[in-house]
């Protein structure tokens, strides 16, 4: 069954019916000021940090489930009437729904008893603001007077503090007042400089900002009392719960239709000019008056909106495909580029399963997320990756989060993920195959953001890579210290006492456990950054990364094969993690698409093995399980992955994240067929129909399904913050579909189904515009045998950087079976 639909050519998704599976989210804003937003209007708002700039409350994991929001209330002054035009809060019947999510805004329509209203909801680009242009009109064939009610609740800005701290908060909140607007300053008599404004274009009839008063003794945001009897009580926050809610009254005449603009905003002074006049502590809104006056004008709602939708233009005309499956069409062009950049922007702080206070920056997590958003914004990749390197530490390990406002390591949860700093490697080399630039490689930059510690980014690089050298197992594997990509196989944690962390308890020495995960992702690395050396003129340099890389190889040969798949792990009591020989837990699917990726047992069988063995053992009709058979008890050695029932999350969940890694290395044997099968499994897009299994947003990636052992198999969760986003971009465009950027070229390099007859292609990069036909034999299993480039026949399939500004014809034939190289 489905909830709605994608109107592609608006780049939206539409949903029909207010009563989704689980709240269907959306984000608002790209710069500096974020905020989420539900199809009932459920979400929050914060300037650049979830955690420390909060500006409102959501109750996460409330019930109802998605509560805390962006909403107004409609009251018919004739019956008393009340509704909410986004169905959240109230839930009274609608006669019609409608919720666009589009790019970074979202527009609820709805109507009732003949009164229309549409919201529009997003931030205007460069503002710290967002805009909520309400459009109402009359249907009914009389005159319709009516109230209009705005809410929202403060949050007292640090989110953690805000839901822990009562003692405290219950005595600090505070308001001002002044010509209709609502401006929240808790804590801005002290040591805050910011504070967060409410405004409204039209008149206001009255406002309240004390919760208590708005609502009304004993009742909750769906019957309120103000809105209840008509008005509001212009009552002023004294600590308690500090709201915005302006009260504002139209007489609308048949057909006739108002704009009303609310803005919700966040505003800093000088600690120099914090009051109005000195001295008091009333705040200075000479700033701040302007921005508000500027964007109540309603007219300034349309410019910025297209401005916009030109900044989304601009962005998703980086890659255009156009291929004979519509799924895939719309991941590619729209959405799953748009998650990227959620991912971007937000990391994993904060959505419907992220509280926006439990981490800051992921080490890896950001690392992965750079692979899908480096093509649209290269500079900001270019930034992300220096202060990625600048949280590492002198011995190449990294810390495993910083916190995006400050930027420094995080001191909690330190560092000793043994993965974590080849994920640099692999996501600097991503940059310069994207962008060409090398000089990168020349930035100083220091170690545990010390002053004095810098050294150029390349020799950090070198120290990411010596990391692991200096940190091999008995078995000359990589050791795998807290835990490796896999965040839940902890293999010296050893925890018998709950409420124990299982990312930071450490009980064993750590010598011993070994990871061929971290082997497969070091041969990678290794490789990428010979490449990246090479190119810089250093070959001995090269030459001895390469030689590290194949001393790896051997090592997986001798000790990570167990005979039809590589093994996980080795075990702190050294016991083998994915072997046939194990009970539960016999393969794991993320050792054998990184040891692929990294071409590792190519040449003699064990590759294809491999891959056979995850189609045998881990793919699902909802994806491929990360292990299988999943864990059925709690096994100390082997820590929180045995702590999830069977079926959910690490122990036997198809964790998407490692889905494209499965695809990238059947393309890698020259199985697109397989590949794109296993790519249709997990799209959003192609399980709409089943959205009632789902039940996670049809236009985004999760973190999850549950695998076929759980007793929800085939239902989502975590979607939106999750590095399933980058990677599944990468798959599809740069190996399914084959348009990849390389050091020294464009590559061309599609595995298709055999019965697609080709597609079509834009590719901007580095300046030059590469418009790309690939045609393809019917029912033939082949790779690029001929490429005219500009009409001119060129060996390989790799295309030169063309001049910056011009356009390059590519036409690339698939033909046979036959190896290409
Ligand atoms: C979560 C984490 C990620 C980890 C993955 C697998 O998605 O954010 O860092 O690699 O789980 O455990
Ligand atoms: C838990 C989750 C894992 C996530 C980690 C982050 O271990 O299962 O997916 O990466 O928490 O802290």
């Amino acid at each position: 069954m489905q909830y709605g639909y994608f109107d592609d050519d608006h780049r939206e998704y539409v949903i029909t019916q207010p009563d989704t599976p689980l709240p269907w989210m959306n984000y608002l804003g790209t710069d500096d000021y974020f905020g989420m937003i539900s199809n009932t209007a459920g979400g929050c708002s914060f300037y650049r940090d979830a955690r420390l700039r909060r500006l409102t409350r959501y109750r996460h994991n409330g019930a109802p489930l998605d509560l805390g929001g962006r909403y107004l209330y409609l009251r018919d002054e004739l019956d008393g009437d009340y509704w909410s035009p986004s169905w959240q809060p109230t839930r009274s019947p609608l006669d019609a729904y409608e919720c666009r999510h589009g790019l970074s805004y979202t527009c609820i329509v709805s109507e009732r008893a003949g009164i229309r209203a549409e919201i529009l909801y997003f931030v205007p680009p460069g503002e710290t603001l967002e805009v909520w242009r309400l459009r109402v009109r009359n249907d009914r064939g009389t005159r319709a007077d009516l109230s209009v009610f705005s809410l929202v609740e403060f949050c007292l800005w640090d989110a953690l503090d805000d839901a822990t701290n009562f003692q405290r908060n219950f005595s600090v909140g505070e308001v001002e007042v002044v010509d209709g607007v609502i401006y929240h300053k808790s804590e801005y008599r002290e040591r805050r400089n910011h504070f967060a404004y409410f405004a409204c274009s039209e008149p206001i009839a009255g406002f309240d900002t004390q919760r208590d008063v708005f609502l009304g003794p004993n009742r909750g945001w769906d019957s309120p009392l103000a809105v209840e009897r008509g008005r509001c009580s212009d009552s002023i926050a004294h600590g308690w719960a500090p709201i915005g809610s302006h009260h504002i009254r139209l007489s609308l005449a048949p057909s006739e239709g108002r704009d009303v603009v609310f803005i919700l905003g966040y505003s800093e002074n000088p600690a120099e000019a914090k009051f109005d006049p000195p001295g008091t502590q009333t705040i200075n809104k000479a700033r701040v008056r302007p921005v508000i006056d500027r964007w109540l004008a309603t007219d300034e709602v349309e410019g910025a909106l297209r401005s916009l939708r030109d900044s989304w233009d601009e962005l998703l005309s980086v890659l255009e495909v156009d291929t004979p499956d519509p799924d895939t069409n719309r991941m590619v062009n729209i959405w799953n580029p748009y998650q990227c950049m959620a991912t971007f922007n937000l990391s994993r702080s904060i959505s419907f399963y992220e509280s926006g206070i439990g981490r800051g920056m992921g080490f890896r997590d950001s690392s992965q997320d750079i692979l899908g958003f480096v093509g649209m914004v290269p500079a900001r990749a270019r930034q992300r990756l220096l202060d990625l390197a600048a949280t590492e530490l002198p011995s190449g390990g990294a810390y495993h989060q910083y916190q995006p406002l400050t930027k420094r390591g995080n001191d909690a949860i330190g560092s000793g993920f043994n993965d974590d700093p080849l994920w640099l490697v692999l996501a600097v080399s991503a940059y310069i195959k994207e962008s060409g630039d090398a000089g990168v490689l020349d930035e100083l930059v220091p170690y545990d953001n010390a002053p004095g510690s810098e050294t150029p980014l390349s020799e950090h690089l070198h120290r990411c890579i010596r990391y692991t050298l200096d940190r091999l197992g008995p078995h000359g594997l990589p050791l795998i210290g807290r835990a490796d990509w896999n965040d839940c196989l902890n293999l010296n944690c050893f925890s018998e006492s709950s409420g124990e962390s299982f990312q930071t308890t450490e009980n064993r020495e750590g010598g011993v456990a070994e990871s061929l995960f971290i082997a497969g992702q070091f041969v990678l690395a290794s490789k990428e950054l010979a490449g990246v050396v090479r190119l810089r003129g250093d070959d001995e340099q090269a030459a001895s990364l390469e030689a590290a890389a194949q001393r790896m190889i051997a090592t997986v040969e001798d000790h990570g094969w167990d005979g039809e798949w590589f093994l996980r792990a080795y075990d702190s009591l050294g016991g083998v993690v994915g072997s046939h020989t194990n009970e539960e837990g016999q393969i794991f699917a993320e050792p054998q698409g990184m040891c692929v990726m990294a071409g590792i047992g190519l040449s003699d069988g064990t590759a294809a093995a491999a891959l056979a063995s995850v189609r045998d053992r881990l793919a699902s009709e909802h994806g491929i399980m990360l292990v299988h058979p999943p864990f059925t008890r709690y096994h100390l050695e082997l820590g929180e992955i045995t702590s999830y029932p069977p079926g959910y999350k690490e122990n036997g969940g198809v964790f998407c994240h490692a889905n494209p890694w499965i695809m990238i290395a059947e393309t890698i044997l020259g199985d697109g067929e397989a590949a794109f099968d296993y790519y249709k499994r997990t799209n959003p897009s192609a399980r709409a129909p089943i959205s009632e299994v789902h039940r996670c947003e049809p236009y985004v990636y999760a973190q999850m399904i549950a695998g076929r052992d759980a007793a929800s198999f085939g239902e989502a969760k975590n979607s939106w913050l999750t590095g399933s986003a980058s990677w599944h971009f990468t798959a599809i465009s740069q190996w399914i579909l084959g348009v990849r950027p390389e050091l020294d070229g464009l590559r061309i390099d599609p595995a298709l189904p055999s019965a697609w007859p080709g597609f079509t292609a834009s590719r901007r990069w580095r300046g030059a515009t590469y418009e790309i036909t690939v045609h393809q034999e019917p029912g033939v299993k082949g790779r690029v045998r001929r490429l005219l480039v500009d009409g001119e026949s060129i060996e390989g399939n790799l295309v030169r950087p063309a001049l910056v500004g011009s356009t390059v014809k590519v036409e690339a034939s698939v033909e046979s079976d036959l190896p290409l190289r």
